[in-house]
């Protein structure tokens, strides 16, 4: 029985388990003989619970960074803008750098921070998302790793949010829209 709010379950658990896992092998073999340690950067806040998973499934030397960029505001409706609200910590110049967002719908999110990535230089630059919407794709985005590609729904839990809610169930959801 899915939580209040949520008409049904799109992605359990034991599917959520097994792409990551899968993600984690490819991008592992991907950087096989790095000289240095990977530099994973995830975008708050919908990227935090499955980054969280995801670095536990690569085997290799890494480090973590994040940036904050915001686009949606609480509404259900993408309002085309977008604001850094935090920047990361450290220099991603002539390092390997590996982006990571829960979800790429219109594109506008990723392709902004990819460009303004790709403007500080990384040794390489590589994008990973969990969930993958392209009926929605306005803005170009190359996508390295893909977990799932799903319909054009609103979708919450392990880490999106509607209104801020939802990020902590453990599956994946279609939102309620009564
Ligand atoms: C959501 C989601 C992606 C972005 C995808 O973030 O986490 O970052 O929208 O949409 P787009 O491809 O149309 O740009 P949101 O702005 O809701 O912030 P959040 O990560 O803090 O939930
Ligand atoms: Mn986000
Ligand atoms: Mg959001």
């Amino acid at each position: 029985m899915p939580d209040a709010g949520i008409d049904r379950v799109l992605i359990a658990e034991d599917e959520i388990a097994r792409t990551v896992r899968r993600l984690g092998r490819e991008i592992t073999t991907c950087y096989s003989g790095i000289d240095r340690e990977l530099v994973v950067v995830g975008l708050l806040r919908g990227s935090f619970v499955f980054l969280a998973d995801l670095i536990r499934a690569i085997r290799l030397p890494l480090v973590v960074d994040f940036i904050s960029v915001s686009t949606y505001g609480d509404g259900i409706v993408s309002s085309g803008e977008l604001k850094v609200t935090l920047d990361l910590e450290q220099s991603v110049e002539d390092r390997d750098v590996l982006l990571v967002e829960d979800i790429v719908d219109t594109g506008h999110t990723f392709s902004h921070v990819i460009r303004m990535m790709r403007s500080r230089r990384p040794r390489s630059l590589k994008v990973c998302t969990f969930l993958d919407k392209p009926s929605r794709r306005t803005c170009e985005v190359d996508i390295d790793f893909c977990g799932i590609t799903i319909p054009d729904a609103f979708v919450c839990g392990y880490g999106l949010d509607f209104a801020q809610r939802y990020r902590n169930l453990p599956y994946v959801g279609v939102l309620k829209t009564d």
